[in-house]
């Protein structure tokens, strides 16, 4: 996988459709995926978080490059949410709360949805009894509940060798996800980061149903602090400031305004203008922490 440290230079060869499709994903991290799958072998392709469908799109045009049938797994509620989904959808769907987007994802893959197996509905009520995973990409960790269904359900089937992409990881909003692979170090090998928000990992050693069972959030919170900085020193030092604001989310939910707020300056401080879009994060946290000290 060495085209993985260039991966900048492979997005002008991805096809134009996949550059074009909306999505929440950057340029590099569909370049990412479309790679992935154009060398996955006959494991299955798990997608988890399909939006959309700009990530689907990617992984499904790498299948067809290697002249593969798929499917790839996609996964997601697949319903308007005027919260989660901002203005990635103006102009294309009716902004109306809980407006289907099926028909949106099937248009954007085109030709490309015979490659494709939807699952619609709430993740954290599908099931998957096999067959083994040789390519899982996360973008749908979005809460300690969802977190933990997904870990112990698809982690206990990925085959040795097995590339899993969080793409929640590089973020100040989901500890969780650092905790995680922090939690699961001995059977994962970082590969590498993927701005905006993504790591990857190679599943050195499934580990068994037991193992990916985490019960991270009745966790003390030192712990918790404490597999965010484990992990935080095995991932990009780009990456870093990240999990460290990520910390401030932790106090956040711990309840402990001072440190929260103390942790956001302190990464302000350190870190200045110089990550992009981290500002929002700084904005979010603060609001946050301010308010958890309101009746
Ligand atoms: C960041 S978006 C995914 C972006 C997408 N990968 C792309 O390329 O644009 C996260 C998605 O997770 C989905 N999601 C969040 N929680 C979910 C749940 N419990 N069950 C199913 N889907 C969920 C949302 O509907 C949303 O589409």
């Amino acid at each position: 996988m060495e085209w993985l440290a260039d991966i900048d230079d492979e997005v002008g060869e991805l096809p134009r459709a996949v550059l074009e499709v909306r999505g929440m994903i950057s340029y590099e991290e569909r370049a990412l995926l479309h790679h992935l799958a154009a060398e996955v072998g006959d494991g299955a392709i798990v997608e988890l978080g399909c939006f959309v469908g700009a990530s689907t799109l990617a992984l499904a045009t790498g299948l067809a490059a290697q002249g593969a049938k798929g499917p790839v797994h996609a996964y997601d509620l697949l319903r308007f949410d005027e919260y989660g989904m901002g203005g990635y959808l103006d102009g294309l769907v009716e902004p109306v709360q809980g407006t289907d987007l099926v028909p949106l994802f099937k248009k954007h893959l085109g030709a490309y949805i015979d490659l494709v197996e939807l699952h619609v509905g709430d993740v954290n009520r599908a099931p998957w009894d096999g067959p083994g995973i040789e390519l899982l990409f996360i973008d749908i960790a979005k809460s300690w509940r969802t977190n933990r269904y997904i870990t112990k359900t698809f982690f206990p089937w990925l085959v040795p060798g097995a590339v899993v992409v969080q793409q929640d990881l590089v973020h100040w909003e989901f500890p969780w996800v650092a905790m995680t692979m922090a939690a699961l170090s001995d059977h994962f090998e970082p590969l590498g980061f993927v701005p905006f928000g993504s790591m990857v990992y190679r599943c050195t050693r499934p580990p068994t149903k037991d193992d990916a069972d985490l019960d991270l959030r009745g966790m003390p919170l030192q712990q918790q602090l404490d597999l965010v900085s484990a992990e935080q020193d095995r991932i990009d030092e780009r990456a870093r400031p990240w999990l460290e604001l990520a910390k401030a989310n932790l106090y956040v939910h711990a309840g402990d305004q001072d440190l929260a707020l103390s942790t956001i300056e302190k990464v302000e401080a350190a870190v200045g203008e110089s990550v992009q879009w981290i500002e929002v994060g700084f904005q979010r946290l603060r609001e946050r922490a301010s308010a958890l000290g309101q009746p």
